[in-house]
């Protein structure tokens, strides 16, 4: 009898578990295969969104699409979740982990978006049209085109700030984009091979195995961190001869790196770079930069000014930000944008101001807030329940003036008082709709990963700020991030990236 019970009670499970799975397959295959979408209609606005960045994308995800003829338009055909992009320059996390295709997304909007990979070249914004380049390798019959908007979004983000710096661009290596990760991994891994060339002499080992980063900000920080982590776990391992000449330094013109974390936070980032053997010379400015060496001037002990010649193997530059040339031309168009420097100056509707149906999210837009996916996720989302908004409310106004013709031709009273009747409820819609106030920023806190399995925390409470650094805070972080990709499929694959580097190392394959 009791056999009959566990038998019975295991067949339960075994059913339970083979359901559950038929369900979750059956979930993952109707996410696969999304409902056929609302072709474009002619009657609807045309809305134009420039960029896939954090910006645009919250805009693209919280947007009713079926109001609008939505077109996108961006070089990149996918999202990239930043933050975890210093781990893709040591393998810790592989950068197809981080990416997220955006036709993936688009299908699943209520109405189809069209999406062209191209780059905008110029943006008219008296003739309400953008001029549109295709830059990729492979090219039709027709690469440059136009496209007219009757609103457009601008979330082109930012470029990599040089200063005008001689020799950055030929020399250094940036890291923003997918490609400049992989750029840098395979220059970390070539670095290390060339020094350990035959009858290598010692000088040029040690140029070759000096890494050098430039800007003591978030970025600077925890690529510093996660590559001396790969040197720590890996490279020292399978390369031993290397061990005794690799070295990164971090160089920063300010007096102190992470500027913008807490004092206490400031102290424990250099005390823990200090342990992990990452110099950082700080009040040190980079002035030139050649293949092989930088120039970087400090003041020494006496008040002189002197200029150091630094050799490198490796030079990555996260010096911040600076305006796209597209931008540029838009603000140089419109006289109420003459004293922006740093991007398009916008109202606290995100609205360009000076031009009419243009509004900017992310790095490109000066809204007071520091350039951070934080801030463009927030202004994307913003902007999207405001064009939701905007949508609903001359919906609700042709209702009105519809109701109001019916009413004057109402034959009695009686349908009289229902079409008023009817209006009175519209009308307290109207109000509810427009009743949504201007863009506020909600700050959640900062973080940043410095190497060793320790992270840095700066994070809002309601009562206040809390600062918190160590290792807690790293699987704080690393839980933070994961729960932030962008899909179960980012989740998934950094997770497994995670727990490969774990188990077996990171790849030291130059590819
Ligand atoms: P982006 O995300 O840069 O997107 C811009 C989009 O515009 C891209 O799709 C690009 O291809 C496209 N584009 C470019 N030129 C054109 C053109 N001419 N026409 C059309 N499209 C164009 N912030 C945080 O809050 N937390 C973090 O942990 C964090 N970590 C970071 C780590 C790194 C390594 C970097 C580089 C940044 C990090 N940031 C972080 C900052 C964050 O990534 C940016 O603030 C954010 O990406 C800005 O979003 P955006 O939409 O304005 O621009
Ligand atoms: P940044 O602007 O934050 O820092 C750049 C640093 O480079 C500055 O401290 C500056 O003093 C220094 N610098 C400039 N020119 C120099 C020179 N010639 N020589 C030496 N030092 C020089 O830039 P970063 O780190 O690229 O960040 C850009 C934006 O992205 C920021 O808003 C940042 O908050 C955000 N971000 C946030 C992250 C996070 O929250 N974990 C991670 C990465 C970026």
């Amino acid at each position: 009898k009791r056999w009959g019970f566990f038998r019975w009670t295991w067949r339960l499970f075994y059913l339970s578990t083979l359901g559950g799975l038929a369900y979750t397959g059956y979930g993952i295959y109707i996410n696969r295969t999304p409902a056929d979408q609302q072709e474009p209609d002619p009657t609807k606005k045309t809305l134009v969104v420039l960029g896939t960045g954090w910006g645009s994308v919250s805009l693209l995800k919280n947007l009713d699409t079926e109001n609008y003829n939505v077109v996108v338009i961006s070089p990149r055909n996918y999202f990239l979740f930043t933050p975890l992009l210093p781990s893709c320059t040591t393998g810790t996390i592989e950068h197809r982990s981080i990416m997220e295709p955006i036709r993936n997304f688009l299908r699943h909007k209520k109405a189809a978006v069209k999406f062209y990979e191209a780059d905008c070249t110029k943006i008219d914004h008296e003739k309400k049209v953008v001029y549109i380049n295709d830059d990729s390798e492979i090219k039709g019959l027709s690469s440059t085109t136009e496209v007219p908007y009757d609103m457009l979004v601008v979330g082109v983000g930012a470029e990599n700030a040089t200063f005008g710096i001689p020799g950055v661009r030929e020399h250094g290596c940036f890291l923003k984009e997918v490609n400049d990760a992989q750029k840098i991994r395979k220059r970390i891994m070539d670095c290390c091979e060339t020094a350990t060339f035959k009858d290598q002499s010692q000088e040029e080992k040690n140029r070759l195995l000096h890494m050098v980063v430039v800007g003591g900000g978030p970025t600077g920080v925890e690529f510093a961190g996660e590559l001396q982590d790969f040197f720590e776990n890996d490279l020292k391992k399978w390369i031993p001869e290397i061990a005794n000449n690799f070295r990164v330094t971090l160089i920063e013109a300010l007096p102190n790196v992470l500027p913008m974390f807490s004092k206490n936070l400031i102290e424990y980032t250099e005390q823990t770079f200090k342990e992990e053997t990452i110099e950082i010379r700080t009040k040190t400015m980079v002035k030139n930069v050649t293949d092989t060496y930088i120039e970087a001037e400090y003041t020494d002990a006496s008040g002189k000014k002197v200029l150091e010649k630094i050799p490198y193997g490796l030079l990555v530059w996260a010096t911040g930000n600076t305006v796209r040339p597209v931008v540029k031309d838009l603000m140089s168009q419109i006289p109420a944008q003459k004293d922006s420097r740093r991007g398009l100056a916008v109202n606290e509707y995100l609205a360009v101001k000076g031009a009419e149906e243009i509004w900017a999210v992310g790095d490109c837009a000066i809204a007071n807030y520091a350039p951070t996916a934080q801030v463009a996720a927030q202004e994307g989302a913003f902007l999207a329940r405001h064009f939701n908004q905007l949508a609903k409310t001359e919906q609700i106004e042709s209702q009105l003036s519809i109701l109001s013709e019916d009413q004057g031709k109402a034959p009695n009273q009686e349908a009289r008082d229902l079409v008023f009747a009817e209006m009175k409820d519209l009308q307290r819609r109207l109000k509810r709709v427009k009743q949504m106030g201007p863009f506020e920023y909600s700050h959640q806190g900062s973080l940043a990963y410095i190497g060793s399995e320790k992270a840095v925390a700066d994070i809002s409470w309601l009562t206040g700020n809390l600062a918190t650094g160590g290792q807690l805070t790293y699987f704080f972080w690393r839980s933070a991030y994961l729960s932030m990709c962008f899909s179960t499929r980012n989740r998934v694959l950094v997770f497994v990236d995670w727990m490969k580097t774990k188990i077996f190392g990171r790849d030291v394959s130059r590819e």
